[in-house]
């Protein structure tokens, strides 16, 4: 079990002032501004949980992470995991976690990915029948074999993130962190990892915190999330209710080869509705529209029967969008 109580991380930064001479200033400067990264946060998480940590860019999740694997300690307040005290007692901690952080490697860049697991089996003292049986999991779901023998420095985003993703379990951690773990991949990919992480779950009971700006990531992967924003915790509980009450706007950019569109009138029944928004800019038309009431298809659909559709995509509602909203409706 994870508990984090009262969390706080304040960083002291060097007062910065504007232009050349300010840079030179500030490099001299003894004048510190301080910046609550993570203020006052507290939550328990069980064993084989799911939780998606979740908030805007800058809202504290990487500073939590850190000091919940033991990379930095807090201002205040106290994380134990499993009863230890992760930044008090790092190397006993390291054998309970996995940690993978999306945007940097864990992996030894030169070495080809079999003699990685080669060392960590080592390092973690891992026995011959565990490794060969996780190995032959991993390889399975990961798709490790396409790319083993490579070293690191030659793998796609893809293949790496699927390497790492092994590499911070192969010891078989009771907990994982993960620390956008689908950033940059391909829709493809992310599905595999996605699936890879819910099958890890299944088998080991491996509980996952999960940091993510992917909406669908959390959809697919927690039942439970927690949101945080500017340090501090807003939200904690299911999914469920959040999605319902402030994920349903979509919005649809479809380009087409007119370049009148204002005398365009589709969607002259649906335009009462005050989530509907209709904008032109140029060749694209830009709808807006609540998902819950009418479908994306619909919206393209009706701008066919009219309009030479060239291109279309659509945006699902963000997690910025869903914290603003939050502030504007109360959870
Ligand atoms: N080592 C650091 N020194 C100073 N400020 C930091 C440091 N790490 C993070 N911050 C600041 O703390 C805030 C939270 O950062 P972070 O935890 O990385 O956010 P997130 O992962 O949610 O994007 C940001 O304003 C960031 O600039
Ligand atoms: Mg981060």
């Amino acid at each position: 079990m994870i508990r984090v109580e009262n969390l706080s991380k304040e960083f002291k930064i060097n007062k910065k002032y504007p232009g050349f001479k300010g840079a030179i200033k500030s490099f001299f400067s003894t004048e510190y501004v301080t910046k609550k990264a993570v203020d006052d946060i507290s939550f328990e998480i069980n064993d084989g949980e799911i939780v998606g940590y979740i908030g805007a860019n800058g809202a504290g999740k990487s500073t939590t992470i850190k000091m919940m694997t033991g990379i930095l300690t807090p201002t205040n307040g106290i994380v134990t995991v499993n009863g230890i005290v992760p930044y008090e007692n790092r190397e006993k901690n390291a054998k309970n976690i996995g940690v993978v952080f999306g945007q940097k490697t864990q992996l030894w860049w030169d070495l080809p990915i079999s003699e990685t697991f080669s060392l960590l089996k080592d390092i973690y003292d891992i026995t011959d029948n565990d490794f060969e049986e996780r190995m032959r999991f991993f390889k399975e779901i990961l798709g490790l074999d396409e790319f083993f023998l490579n070293p690191v420095r030659t793998l796609s985003l893809g293949q790496r993130m699927r390497a790492d993703l092994a590499a911070a379990l192969i010891h078989n951690p009771k907990v994982i962190y993960l620390d956008e773990p689908t950033i940059g991949l391909d829709v493809v990919v992310k599905e595999s990892v996605r699936k890879a992480i819910k099958e890890i779950n299944a088998k080991y009971g491996t509980t996952i915190i999960l940091t993510t700006h992917d909406l669908n990531d959390i959809e697919e992967l927690c039942s439970r999330i927690i949101i945080i924003d500017k340090g501090k915790k807003i939200y904690d509980g299911e999914i469920e209710g959040v999605k319902e009450k402030y994920g349903y706007l979509t919005t649809v950019e479809i380009q087409v080869k007119e370049d009148n569109l204002e005398s365009f009138n589709e969607f002259t029944d649906i335009k009462e509705d005050d989530e509907f928004n209709l904008t032109y800019k140029d060749n694209k038309l830009l709808v807006t529209f609540n998902k819950n009431k009418i479908s994306s298809a619909d919206i393209i659909g009706r701008t066919m029967k009219k309009l030479n559709v060239v291109d279309f995509s659509i945006k699902e509602t963000s997690i910025e969008d869903i914290v603003k909203k939050m502030y504007r409706n109360e959870v």
